[in-house]
């Protein structure tokens, strides 16, 4: 292999005196200290549009960390023209030219940017240290690293060719641009979006999601700093409609990179139905989305290893990951075990600022989402058939702050067993040990989503039951371990049903999705 091996970047612990923490506690407070103004950045250049929206802290609602302009239909032109100009150039580069760019991102990232990022990330989007490590630094150094390294494997994909021919296959980007639409819970997804497509020699028109534009600031300056050349990504903040209606509507629209919400993504979807006849091609549609992620445990289950899977998966990021646990269903052989545990830890977890580095959890990101949790807490209190084992408290006069709640519920369709929440909720079914099959298809059944899901048990034949009966409920699917967490190269990510288009992020799939080859024959 031409590039160098991929590995995963080592998670550092930030133990308490250690240098790395007092790096990252400098960095802390020296971002907390200033106010940012946040430009749009088209062709390489600032762009100051004056209409601002704030970033906030999500643990410190009042501490504005600065302001970010916001784009639209002109703003779009400009990107997308800029992302159009820059296409053949960008394009034309020999794939090592491209593939050092990125080689360098992880690089500086890996270095100079990691307290910077990780900073960005803890108090913009209230992550911990260690949540804010295996995202914004280790995950997307990973993205960058082992792109680089799938791209050059499905370079190496080419036919057969026989005595008097030679076949090939060229690798093209896509023809137009790519709307990558990123979301506040990962900063390295928001790197990977646009950058994966760029790789592979597209050019691109990114909107963060409005509550990380801090994170994406820091970000494009790190895409600057490795070499990135001006109009291959250009970072246009700003809301759905303003930026995303004049993007859909553009006839060189070839792709849209989405990891964000099931309502938004159907909307996207069918305004590129609609508009189907203006387009030059068929946009490449790729899409990762909303999920209810289950845990079910069997009777032969280590109980003491499933609160833990439970507590970690659930409420790990306040449960905004879309991959968390939110559901599971515990046979009532192991139930007064698991509750005993979940009521005793959970009530002892620590949450607050981020920058305290012994809480366990921060805020939710905001105040549209602390409503969302403490209607669905309230509902529980008062209904007839659900109970509240631990939490169910929320207070948002500093911050954004839900506790984590476990809700214990004997409806197997019961709202919150069902419809994503995107919070630190956790809902539990508690069922006839007997009835474990019935139980697989009840999960399986009721929820529209397919993200992810783990099945705890020792009995091998449980453990195949969990895998075959489940087999289209999960597109990341764990065995005795907590549902989030994937890693690139290790676990490729991505589910099916409502759950997005399960088109591997971290993986050579991802990348097929930005290439439209060409197949040349030549006879001699
Ligand atoms: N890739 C992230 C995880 O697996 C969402 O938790």
């Amino acid at each position: 292999s031409k590039v160098p091996v991929p590995v995963n970047e080592p998670v550092k612990s930030y133990a308490p005196g250690s240098p790395e923490r007092a790096s990252l506690q400098a960095r802390l407070k020296e971002l907390s200290a200033s106010k940012i103004d946040m430009p749009l950045v088209i062709a390489g250049k600032d762009v100051r549009t004056g209409r601002l929206g704030q970033a906030t802290m999500p643990h410190r609602h009042k501490h504005v960390l600065g302001d970010f302009h916001q784009g639209g239909a002109t703003e779009v032109r400009s990107a997308i023209d800029a992302a159009l100009r820059a296409q053949k150039d960008w394009a034309a580069l020999p794939w090592e030219a491209r593939a050092s760019v990125f080689l360098k991102a992880a690089d500086l990232l890996a270095g100079p940017y990691r307290d910077t990022l990780n900073a960005a990330t803890m108090l913009g989007q209230s992550k911990t240290c260690h949540q804010a490590e295996i995202d914004s630094a280790c995950e997307l150094i990973d993205f960058f690293r082992f792109n680089v390294a799938f791209y050059e494997q499905l370079l190496r994909e080419q036919p057969q060719s026989s005595p008097g021919m030679w076949n090939r296959l060229e690798h093209r980007p896509l023809e137009g641009f790519v709307f990558a639409v990123s979301p506040f819970n990962f900063t390295s997804i928001a790197g990977n979006l646009p950058t994966a497509p760029a790789l592979c020699g597209n050019t691109v028109v990114w909107k963060p999601a409005s509550t990380a534009v801090y994170s994406a600031h820091f970000l494009m300056q790190l895409f600057r700093e490795a070499g990135l050349p001006d109009g291959v990504i250009n970072l246009v903040s700003g809301s759905g409609g303003d930026v995303g209606d004049p993007v859909l509507n553009d006839p060189h629209l070839a792709g849209i990179h989405f990891t964000g919400s099931t309502k938004v993504f159907h909307q996207m979807w069918r305004t590129v139905g609609g508009n189907i006849d203006k387009y030059r091609g068929y946009p490449r549609l790729v899409g990762e989305t909303g999920g209810k992620d289950f845990v079910i445990a069997h009777a032969s289950a280590d109980p003491v290893a499933l609160a833990t899977a439970l507590i970690r998966g659930a409420f790990e990021y306040q449960g905004q990951k879309c991959s968390a646990a939110s559901r599971a269903y515990i046979p009532s052989n192991l139930w007064p075990t698991v509750r005993d545990a979940l009521a005793a830890q959970v009530e002892g977890i620590r949450m607050g600022d981020v920058a305290d580095f012994s809480n366990f959890m921060g805020a939710v990101i905001d105040g549209a989402s602390f409503r969302t949790q403490k209607a669905a807490i309230d509902e529980a209190k008062s209904a007839s058939d659900a109970e509240i084992l631990v939490g169910g408290t929320c207070d948002d006069r500093e911050g954004w702050f839900v506790r984590p709640t476990v809700i214990v519920t004997k409806n197997p369709a019961y709202r919150t067993l069902c419809e994503e929440l995107f919070g630190p909720v956790l809902t539990v079914h508690v069922y006839d040990e007997a009835k474990w099959l019935e139980t697989l298809d009840l999960v399986d059944s009721t929820s529209p989503y397919a993200l992810t899901g783990a099945v705890f048990a020792q009995d091998r034949y449980a453990i195949e039951q969990g895998l075959q009966r489940l087999r289209n409920a999960a597109g990341n699917f764990y065995i005795n371990d907590k549902p989030t967490g994937a890693v690139v190269g290790q676990q490729p990510f991505g589910g099916a049903r409502a759950s997005g288009t399960n088109d591997k992020a971290g993986s050579i799939l991802n990348l097929l999705r930005w290439i439209s080859p060409r197949s040349i024959k030549e006879t001699f």
